[in-house]
């Protein structure tokens, strides 16, 4: 248990000081970070407009990727589901998770909302054009670039920062977790901002 809550807390420090200006590079959670202004944004889905403003309210998950990704995306989905799995019914009301995808050109609607259903169905997809992608990307700190994969048959792939938001109901980018963040550390930060809400 002792464990479990200083990971807990040395995950909100450095999310807290995450949005501060003086941020040393000392840790990968951070050499994103460039002061993010995270905030609003419209995208789309197979339902059509998304804004994340609808979601006021609500704890919000923030993940970017692209449905054909290898591993990456589906070990951090596979997480943020298992976390979301721990949620009763009623939190889940609350709680609302957003996948983004960086591949608008391969990635349609309506394989967005099936992969994002396959991992949970508080889990949605999204994305817009290619800048339109590229300007929210760029308000979290999310960098991704085309990669090509020598033999495979998708053709390209493409790497990108693997982090997962989570945005307060109030709109607020709180927390950002790195790769491979165990799900009861999510969990936990879901719990905080549901019982901290101002
Ligand atoms: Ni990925």
């Amino acid at each position: 248990m002792l464990k479990r809550i200083l990971i807990f807390v040395t995950l909100l420090v450095l999310a807290s000081s995450a949005t501060s200006n003086d941020v040393a590079q000392k840790d990968k959670i951070l050499s994103i970070n460039k002061e993010l202004p995270g905030g609003d944004f419209v995208l789309y889905s197979s339902h059509g407009r998304f804004s994340l403003k609808q979601l006021r309210g609500k704890v919000v998950l923030l993940y970017f990727g692209y449905t054909k990704c290898p591993d990456v995306c589906p070990t951090s989905l596979a997480t943020l589901s298992q976390a979301l799995n721990e949620l009763s019914e009623d939190e889940l009301k609350s709680v609302q998770a957003v996948f983004i995808s960086v591949d608008p050109e391969r990635d349609s609607f309506t394989a967005l909302e099936e992969y994002a259903n396959y991992f949970h169905p508080n889990l949605m997809g999204v994305t817009g054009s290619e800048s339109e992608v590229a300007e929210v990307a760029k308000r979290y700190g999310v960098e991704y670039e085309k990669v090509v994969i020598e033999g495979s048959s998708f053709g390209y792939g493409v790497d990108h920062t693997a982090v997962t938001y989570l945005i307060t109901p109030t709109g607020e980018l709180r927390f950002m977790f790195p790769h491979e963040t165990p799900a009861f550390v999510v969990l936990e930060a879901i719990r905080y901002l549901l019982s901290n809400q101002d």
